[in-house]
Order: structure tokens, then C-alpha cells, then sequence
């Protein structure tokens, strides 16, 4: 729907727009209220919802491949045919619309029905599916298992108090007070019992016994399973120092860690920000937004210079320093006693609340215990099962053959864990697919989001185009002659373009 501020996109559809005004492969026009995009693919014009149904991005900016567009902002995927939301993180499919040739224009006036999704549907039918993990991951296989037509039981255990929630949004405008809880939830309430997903809350997987097929609850009840998808992401790290455990002192990965920190930065100040990672440097550009003084403490020279390299790394301390953010780096907290932290250089600075951001462990304990192949995380095959057959593993706790670094990976995002938990599904129902998604994760910083697609633990050469410090870039990490991954700002059709790259450079 168009905002409500903003009046509709374009020419009316309903008079019909001239052929020859069609000179891209786009155009964005409106029926009534709504914002509706034509797309020519082939001999084809395809007409549907003009925004993405993530975070509304425009689409008519994104990239069209085949009978799909791609979203620029988070890199989500849309059927023309059909408007599924064939890959994450989009999980919601566009309305589609009659797109009418009459001599030398095209009208749209109606919404067609939703046509069904593509696909194979089950191939193979268990009855029973047990997922441990009600996150990206998690979530994600649980509502393409619905979408495939599965008619068996699903239960989804997650020992968070919360249903699915945006994790990402909690280290951004959830925190920087500018986004509503409401739009944390992946789902309303009522879709799990609606689409007949158990989903167990504050329960606690405590053991998986793999020859009998159950997961063992704390408290002692036991569910059984046919097919089992362990998702269990991965946890904060905690520092191990004096005076950590305070309450003002805090962690963020659920949406309980956000409310409390929340409630900490009531009247408060001052803040440590503990690390200067991508989750840690949110949350200080979140802090600001409240008018906080934000002092962010890390061991590091320059903040993200291991994931983006020295010069995106200059940008971005200097980006956080332009909106106040003080920097001691090649630092670390030793103590914090009540509201002082004493630093290793001596220095001591006074906070009323610490939030701690230096990285996350795989939450491998199930794992473990049941004798799963390990590798720095769980090991999986192509199509994500692990080393028991019929368990399957997804997000962050899984270490892939990712056939674009030729690699086995285990990377902490969002729309990986998604898009994993989505083939985790399909193959729990026989499809046998390879995951084999390009890699892509985002991070926003105030008004500058950074994009990434691809992998690159390290690279030979960092080629920029563009102006980092205009805010208008595209890096390529290259190892060998190759483009292992690329980093940009605000270049949102070139870094599609290049995930496509990446993609076509696999089938070749
Ligand atoms: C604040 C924040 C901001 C982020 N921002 C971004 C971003 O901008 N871009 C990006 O790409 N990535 C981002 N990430 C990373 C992204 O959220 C993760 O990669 C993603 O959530 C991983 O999904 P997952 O399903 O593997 O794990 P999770 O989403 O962590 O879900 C794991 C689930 O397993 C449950 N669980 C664990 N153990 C058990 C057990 N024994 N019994 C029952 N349940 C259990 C947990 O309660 C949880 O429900 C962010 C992460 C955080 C914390
Ligand atoms: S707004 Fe389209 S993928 Fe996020």
C-alpha cells in the first residue's frame, strides 16, 4: 500500500500506459491507493505490488532475473508469475495483478487471485517434524514446510519466552526507539495455531536420543520426530571479567535482552558499548538516537576492518565519530565495579549502562551430546543434513559446503539462516535440493546501510569503486583474480548484480 503521506507512484494503470513509455524494464505506476510495478520479462509484462513486503523496499530499483525481482535493499527474491516470496527475507508474497494489452498501451485494473506457489511439494511425507529453534532459521522452515503443502505435525521448540521476532531490528530502530514492537513479531500470534505449527515457548531442549527419535524437554517430556531441524543459532559471548554479571551490564540477542537494556538507558547518560563489532556498533548508533554519550571500548586498531578492510573500517569510526560516538581502541574493560569500568590502559570511565558486543558462540551443546560431526560448528552436507541421517541443521550453527568460496562456512546472518532454514525444509520432505545462496548480510548505521554479498575470511586485493567517504561505494575482495564478496553503499543495484554474478559464476 502506498504511505500514507505519500500520494500514489506514477500514471493511473487503469488508463493505461503508452508501450513506448515502457522503456526500461520497469515502471511504476498506481491502481487507486496502491502502488503497482510493471515488469516486462520476454515477451511478457508482469504487474505486482510495487514494495517489498520485508521492509518495503522499491522494487522497481531491484533486479529482474527471468520471472523474478530481486529486492534491493535486502536482497529478497519475488516470483513475477505468482508474487511468492521465493527467497528470503521476504516471507510474504506480493499481490499480483491483470496487466492488459489493449493495441499500444497496458492497463491494470484488478488484483488476480494468488495464484499457488511453485514448487514440488512434498516428495517424500514424514509425519512428524520437530524444529529446535524458534529464530531465523527456525521460523523460516517451519512456514516453507506449511507453504510446501506439508500436512504432517510440526513442532517448533524455543526456549525464548517470545515468538519469532526480527532479530535484526533489535539492535536497530527497535532500540533506537523509531520502530514499534509490533513490528518485531515474523508472524502474528494466531498464524501458528492457524497453520497448525506447535510452537513451544520457554521450553528447553535438553537432550535429542537419536535412536529412539525423541527430543527430550526439561521437566522431562519427550516429543518424537520423523525428521528433526536443529537450529539452535548461537549465543553472546561473555566477557570474563570482574563485575560483568551487574544488572546494568547486558548482552543482546533476544528481544528480552533488548527490553532490559531499554529499561537500563532510562535517564541514563552514559554507555559502554564493549566491542566494536557490527552488533556493538549498532547499539551505539541506536544509544545516540537517545542522546546518550556512547564510549565504545575494543581490541582492535579499526572497528569491522577484519570483515570490510582498513578503509571501510576508517569510514566507519568516522561515521560513528561524526554523531558523537567516542572511540578507545586497542583497548579492553578489566573490571567494572557499579558504574566505574577500569580499562587495560589504565583509563576508567564512568557508565550507567554496558552493553556487551563481542561476538557469539554456536549453541553446540545438543549437538555435542547426540555425537553430531562437528567443524567449528555442525557439519552439513549440501543439502544441509548432518552426519545422523534425517537431522538436519541451519543458521548459525551450521558449517556448509558453500560452493561459491568452495569453502565449508559457518556465517552469522540473517538472511543465510533463513534461506537455510527454507532448504532444510524442503529437503526434510525429499527434495534433495544444495544450498547454494550467495551469501548476503546487511548492517545499518544510521542513515548508511552496508550491504554484502558473498564470503571472504581473507583476500589479496581490495578494489574501490567510488567514494567511501561519499558514501556512494562498491568494494570487491579478490583472492586468486577473484570476487569472493563485495561491500557497498548505496549502490544497491550494482550489489545485486554482482550477487548474480556470483551465481552464474557457480553453474558455469
Ligand atoms: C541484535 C542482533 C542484530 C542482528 N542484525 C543482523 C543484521 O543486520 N544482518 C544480519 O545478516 N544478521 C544480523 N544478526 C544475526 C542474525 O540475527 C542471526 O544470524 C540469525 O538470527 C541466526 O538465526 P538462527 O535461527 O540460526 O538462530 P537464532 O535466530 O538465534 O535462533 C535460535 C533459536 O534457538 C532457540 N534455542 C537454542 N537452544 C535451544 C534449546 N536447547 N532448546 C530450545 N530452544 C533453543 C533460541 O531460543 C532461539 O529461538 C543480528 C543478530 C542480533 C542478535
Ligand atoms: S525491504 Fe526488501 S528485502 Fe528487505
Amino acid at each position: 500500500m502506498a504511505d500514507e503521506q505519500t500520494p500514489p507512484a506514477g500514471p493511473d494503470l487503469t488508463q493505461g500506459v503508452l508501450l513506448s513509455d515502457f522503456s526500461g524494464q520497469t515502471l511504476v505506476g498506481h491502481v487507486g491507493d496502491q502502488d503497482v510495478l510493471l515488469v516486462s520479462s520476454g515477451p511478457e509484462i508482469f504487474a505486482i505490488d510495487a514494495h517489498c513486503s520485508h521492509y518495503h523496499g522499491p522494487l522497481a530499483e531491484g533486479l529482474v532475473v527471468g520471472e523474478s525481482i530481486r529486492c534491493p535493499w535486502h536482497h529478497a527474491c519475488f516470483d513475477l508469475r505468482t508474487g511468492e516470496a521465493t527467497r528470503a527475507p521476504a516471507l510474504t508474497p506480493l499481490a499480483v495483478w491483470q496487466a492488459e494489452r489493449e493495441g499500444d498501451r497496458i492497463f491494470v485494473r484488478q488484483n488476480r487471485e494468488q495464484p499457488k506457489p511453485r514448487g514440488r511439494g512434498p516428495v517424500d511425507t514424514p509425519g512428524k517434524i520437530v524444529i529446535i529453534g524458534g529464530g531465523a532459521a527456525g521460523f523460516a522452515a517451519a512456514e516453507m514446510l506449511r507453504r510446501q503443502e506439508f500436512r504432517g505435525s510440526i513442532f517448533m521448540i524455543s526456549n525464548d519466552a517470545a515468538p519469532p521476532v526480527d532479530r535484526p531490528n533489535l539492535s536497530k530502530d527497535y532500540l533506537a526507539g523509531s520502530a514499534p514492537e509490533d513490528w518485531l513479531p515474523l508472524r502474528p500470534e494466531n498464524f501458528y495455531a492457524e497453520a497448525g505449527i506447535d510452537l513451544r515457548l520457554n521450553s528447553n531442549v535438553t537432550l535429542i536420543d537419536s535412536k529412539a527419535r525423541n527430543v527430550v524437554l526439561a521437566g522431562g517430556g519427550t516429543i518424537p520426530y520423523d525428521r528433526l531441524l536443529l537450529a539452535t543459532g548461537a549465543e553472546p559471548v561473555r566477557l570474563p571479567i570482574p563485575g560483568a554479571d551487574q544488572q546494568h551490564v547486558h548482552v543482546l540477542r533476544s528481544l528480552a535482552d533488548c527490553r532490559a537494556i531499554i529499561g537500563s538507558i532510562n535517564g541514563a547518560r552514559r554507555a559502554i558499548v564493549i566491542g566494536a563489532s557490527f552488533i556493538g556498533l549498532e547499539v551505539a548508533a541506536a544509544l545516540r538516537a537517545h542522546d546518550i554519550e556512547v564510549h565504545v571500548v575494543a581490541p582492535e586498531q579499526r572497528p569491522m576492518e577484519r570483515v570490510l578492510g582498513p578503509d571501510m573500517g576508517d569510514f566507519v569510526r568516522a561515521l560513528h565519530e561524526e554523531h558523537g560516538v567516542i572511540f578507545h581502541l586497542e583497548d579492553t574493560v578489566v573490571t567494572i565495579d557499579g558504574k566505574r569500568a577500569t580499562l587495560k590502559s589504565g583509563g576508567v570511565l564512568e557508565a550507567d549502562v554496558v552493553v556487551v558486543g563481542v561476538g557469539v558462540r554456536p549453541r553446540l551443546t545438543l549437538a555435542e551430546q547426540m555425537g553430531l560431526a562437528l567443524d567449528r560448528g555442525v557439519a552439513v552436507n549440501a543439502h544441509l543434513e548432518t552426519s545422523i541421517p534425517g537431522i538436519y541443521a541451519a543458521g548459525d550453527i551450521a558449517r556448509w559446503p558453500d560452493p561459491h568460496s568452495q569453502e565449508n562456512v559457518r556465517v552469522e546472518h540473517w538472511v543465510v539462516a533463513e534461506r537455510q532454514g527454507q532448504t532444510a525444509a524442503r529437503n526434510m520432505l525429499g527434495q534433495r535440493e544444495v544450498f547454494d545462496a550467495v551469501p548476503f548480510f546487511w548492517s545499518q548505521h544510521y542513515d548508511v546501510p552496508i550491504n554484502y554479498v558473498g564470503h571472504a575470511e581473507k583476500w589479496d586485493e581490495i578494489a574501490i569503486e567510488g567514494d567511501i567517504a561519499g558514501r556512494d561505494c562498491l568494494l570487491k575482495y579478490k583472492g586468486k583474480g577473484r570476487v569472493l564478496a563485495v561491500a557497498s553503499i548505496y549502490r544497491d543495484l550494482a550489489s545485486l548484480q554482482a550477487e548474480f554474478a556470483m551465481e552464474q559464476e557457480m553453474t558455469r
